[in-house]
């Protein structure tokens, strides 16, 4: 058989090569612990979203999926959308995405400038509607559209046990001497919970995974607020990894954004919120080591009013 040929692109080479790094911001909160966070919105498309799409995108290129110029297709809360549009464009690859109209101004306007289709779903549905109407799609038109599916996708949560949980794993040892006591982390697709949580534990079965939930929807860009009516559990979320869940707020993510950004990390809603739960679990579990991710770049929620009114004057 002849051998596969995948057009590959540079900017896909640059995936997962961001720092990881002490989160200093917590040291007046909880003293006695250390933070260790990769700082994925230095990914070429901004979030660690890009790991898992262009994972997904070359596996399915690899299998022939999307020859013959069919689409491909997936729902996703913005950040997903834009690792799909930016490398769907670099390797000439039509993409289409169903995404809640809600999704910040940057997000969207991105999007479009990839090039890529954007079918817009009524905010107050939520994710779960935009993933019904993909599923709807790829079904009435399977020669149009390929379903890469990121909620039950292998693919997405292997991403993170390749690299995310191997990054974590390796350089908070090397620096401490010793594996993380807990990892913490949002559940979107349950990819990063779940790759990261799968390495983690293996390698040491006592870290715990912490799952940082939104109580109230919508309500941080990224989380879904899992466990209430109705609400899809991802496939590929392994619950049973899942130590303890807490609860987050928007109101603690903001002030927590302010303080990460004045020690030169400028992150969104969602990374606030991850460190914020660092620091409950640290204070009432005694933990001395976490691991968390910051999911994506403050560049993008400029338009929310995220950073507005407060830049300390
Ligand atoms: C900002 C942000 N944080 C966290 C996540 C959660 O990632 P995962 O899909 O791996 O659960 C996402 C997913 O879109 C996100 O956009």
């Amino acid at each position: 058989m002849a051998a596969m040929f995948v057009r590959e692109s540079p900017l896909l080479g640059a995936v997962g090569h961001v720092p990881l790094v002490e989160i200093t911001a917590i040291r007046a909160l909880a003293p006695a612990c250390r933070l260790f966070a990769t700082v994925e919105g230095l990914n070429p498309g901004g979030s660690i979203k890009d790991r898992p799409v262009a994972r997904m995108l070359l596996k399915a290129m690899q299998a022939g999926h999307l020859d013959g110029g069919r689409r491909l297709l997936d729902s996703s809360s913005g950040n997903a959308g834009i690792s799909y549009a930016l490398f769907g464009a670099a390797l000439g690859v039509p993409v289409t995405l169903v995404v809640p109209g809600n999704a910040s101004r940057e997000r969207l306007d991105r999007i479009r400038a990839s090039g890529a289709e954007l079918i817009l779903t009524d905010p107050l549905e939520g994710y779960d509607f935009a993933i019904g109407e993909a599923r709807r799609l790829s079904r009435e038109h399977p020669d149009r559209y390929w379903y890469c599916d990121q909620y039950s996708n292998p693919e997405n949560w292997r991403a993170h046990y390749e690299t995310t949980g191997v990054a974590l794993l390796r350089g908070i040892t090397s620096t401490t001497g010793r594996p993380p006591d807990a990892f913490v982390a949002g559940i979107g697709t349950g990819g990063t919970l779940t790759g990261v949580g799968r390495r983690l534990k293996e390698a040491h079965p006592e870290t715990r995974i912490i799952a940082a939930i939104p109580d109230v929807f919508p309500g941080i860009e990224g989380l879904k607020p899992l466990g209430q009516a109705g609400d899809l559990v991802p496939a590929i979320l392994d619950e049973r990894l899942i130590d303890r869940r807490v609860p987050v707020r928007m109101e603690d993510a903001i002030p927590m954004c302010h303080l990460l950004a004045r020690t030169g990390l400028f992150v969104g809603p969602s990374s606030g919120a991850l460190v914020h739960a660092a620091c409950r679990v640290a204070l009432e579990d005694g933990l001395r080591c976490i691991a968390t991710v910051l999911p994506d770049t403050g560049e993008r929620y400029v338009s929310t009013g995220l950073w507005s009114g407060h830049d300390g004057r």
